[in-house]
């Protein structure tokens, strides 16, 4: 024992920092699902410390007992069965079986909202990105999904390429996105704010970069930003920008990214995020930069720079021309 016996506080306090540090944090819960998720965390903790406090007290005890024994050759003073039957058997039982049912609990508790929303919203994961479409309102948009606060809202969710997963901590468990079946989720705020969202499977190289953003909003907000959203692109008002439009052809940017009332007729699929409304995003390559012009700017020249592995090919331009497609890009509002 002495002075190295701190070690016995280590696995407690990394738990209890464990969940304090992150931008995204479940145990501040701001729907219901979270909630009851939340809920069970924190059974799970107490339990869990009560029983390593109890075991650290125990061996203590044992320790300290084991020295005496020696020199006095003392008998045992307890009954060893019997801390066998309670400790080895009674205990765990009765603690594995309140867990089992408090899980099973907050499980149905979870699901209890699915079926139960009048809005759809279909995210489609992509190596590393994530397509977001609102089919009752029209429109495709990418990386950043609004919502209305204080209404459940289904997730249609599935991938274009490997295995995904959707993770909002602060709203719900998360759940995997396969490539070739649709699995659903019905996710609530309670509370109007901007919920950071990631990919919680590995995927690839830029895995642990595929944010995106959930924004809970009031219910005009949201109608505000559906009715913005539902616009075709501006058209290209001045020379620059119109030339900025020009270069989209020619370099092929229009080959993977949509961009409506410009590209229906030229487009295939989508193979990159929609740009319709790219300026009135947050941030730029599924949440790995403000989108801000400097950004924007190094992540046309050279992606890899931002998001190492992405699949945008690095596009390679006359200065002049580069800042008229900037324009036009910081044009799309
Ligand atoms: Cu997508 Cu991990």
């Amino acid at each position: 024992m002495g002075s190295r016996a701190w070690w016995w506080l280590l696995p407690p306090a990394l738990i209890i920092l464990s969940g304090c540090a992150a931008e995204t944090n479940l145990l501040r819960p701001r729907g219901p699902a979270a909630a009851e998720i939340a809920t069970l965390w924190w059974f799970m903790f107490w339990i869990g410390l009560a029983i390593y406090i109890l075991v650290i007290v125990l061996a203590l005890i044992a320790a300290a007992r084991g020295s005496r024994r020696r020199a006095s050759d003392l008998p045992p003073r307890l009954n060893e069965r019997m801390f066998v039957i309670v400790g080895g058997i009674t205990m765990p039982l009765v603690v594995l079986l309140a867990t089992l049912i408090f899980t099973v609990i907050t499980g149905r508790a979870v699901v209890a909202r699915e079926g139960t929303a009048a809005l759809q919203i279909e995210v489609i994961g992509y190596q590393f990105w994530w397509e977001v479409r609102y089919p009752q309102q029209g429109f495709t948009t990418a990386n950043e999904i609004h919502i209305p606060v204080g209404e459940p809202v289904e997730f249609k969710i599935r991938s274009a390429d490997v295995i995904h997963s959707l993770w909002v901590p602060e709203l719900h468990g998360k759940l995997d996105l396969m490539p070739h079946a649709d699995h659903f989720i019905t996710m609530e705020a309670s509370e109007p704010g901007v919920y950071r969202g990631l990919c919680a499977e590995f995927c690839g190289v830029q895995h642990a970069h595929m944010y995106f953003l959930v924004i809970a909003q009031p219910r005009n907000e949201w109608e505000a930003w559906v009715a913005q959203q539902q616009q075709p692109a501006v058209e290209p008002a001045t020379a620059t920008t119109q030339r900025g439009l020009d270069i989209y052809f020619r370099t092929g940017c229009a080959n993977c990214h949509a961009i409506r009332g410009v590209t229906e007729s030229a487009i295939t699929g989508a193979v990159g995020p929609d740009l319709t409304h790219l300026a009135s995003r947050r941030t730029l390559g599924s949440g790995m930069v403000e989108n801000v012009r400097g950004n924007l700017t190094q992540w046309v020249v050279n992606p890899h720079s931002i998001k190492s592995g992405v699949k945008m090919p690095a596009a390679l331009l006359e200065p002049n021309d580069l800042e008229a497609l900037i324009d036009y890009l910081e044009s799309l509002e």
